[in-house]
């Protein structure tokens, strides 16, 4: 699927040092575009050769999203981009009774605290000039509450209602804000439900497309958000989980 659409455009990935946001990465890169990785270990080996072998730049900026200074120091270093995906997201498991404040901090401060500063960071300029993508990964429990990760639950319910917040304010200004929300991938993040045969089997039985989905999967559909051919497309959240939420 991947054609050059995006030839010439300037990318931002964040947390694309592994599992979905080296895909996508990847993804962007084969479709045309420049790609600027935040993160804070360097982007993979196959990364740098893709890059290569397609002729496309690839730069790495280290930020900690945790730490709202940093954020801002690697939003200055990139300066101005065509399009962002915030990607990077962190998960900590704990019984509510037992879920520690700070743990629930970090978690809020990671998935939500940092998406709101990047969107407004390098949508502002979007928005002067008129246009720009905004791609934000949401999750099922965007939707519905999990099991042992309220934090995660509550930040990424939040990722849901922002996009449609910021979208209401920059559609009018040729700015997409949108997010992609996957349904089960095998990710460092899942390890916890890999390693567990009993939930890995329930889950995987409820799913309709009777798998899990691949990083790839994930990065297709945000790659179509970033192109002209989902120009019309304003604060939606894309389920792309295997058809789970329609069961
Ligand atoms: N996997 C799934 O089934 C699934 C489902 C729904 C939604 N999602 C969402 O999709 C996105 C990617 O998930 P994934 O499964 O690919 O996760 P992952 O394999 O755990 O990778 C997370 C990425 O985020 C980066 N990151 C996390 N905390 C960071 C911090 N404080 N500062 C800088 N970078 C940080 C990691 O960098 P380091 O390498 O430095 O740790 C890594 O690049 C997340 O937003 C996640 O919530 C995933």
């Amino acid at each position: 699927m991947f054609d050059s659409t995006l030839l010439g455009r300037t990318a931002v990935v964040t947390g694309a040092s592994r599992g979905i946001g080296e895909a996508i990465a990847a993804a962007l890169l084969r479709s045309g575009a420049d790609v600027t990785t935040l993160q804070r270990g360097p982007n993979s080996d196959a990364l740098h050769a893709l890059a290569r072998e397609l002729g496309r730049s690839l730069a790495h900026v280290t930020v900690d999203f945790a730490d709202a200074g940093s954020v801002g120091a690697a939003i200055d270093e990139v300066g101005d981009t065509d399009i962002l995906v915030n990607n990077a997201g962190t998960q900590i498991r704990h019984d509510a009774v037992d879920f520690p404040l700070t743990d629930f901090e970090r978690v809020l401060a990671v998935n939500v605290n940092a998406v709101f500063q990047l969107s407004q960071g390098f949508g502002a300029p979007m928005v002067a000039r008129g246009s720009g993508k905004i791609v934000t990964l949401a999750s099922l429990l965007t939707f519905q509450g999990g099991m042992r990760v309220p934090a995660y639950a509550a930040s990424k319910g939040a990722v849901g209602q922002l996009v449609k917040a910021l979208s209401n304010e920059w559609a009018a200004h040729g700015v997409n804000v949108n997010a992609v929300a996957p349904g089960y991938v095998a990710t460092d993040m899942n390890e916890a439900l890999l390693a567990d045969p009993q939930r890995f089997k329930q889950l995987s039985e409820r799913i309709p497309a009777g798998r899990w989905a691949i990083p790839e999967d994930i990065a297709s559909a945000v790659v179509f958000l970033c192109t002209p051919y989902a120009d019309y497309i304003h604060g939606a959240v894309l389920p792309v989980d295997g058809g789970w939420l329609a069961r």
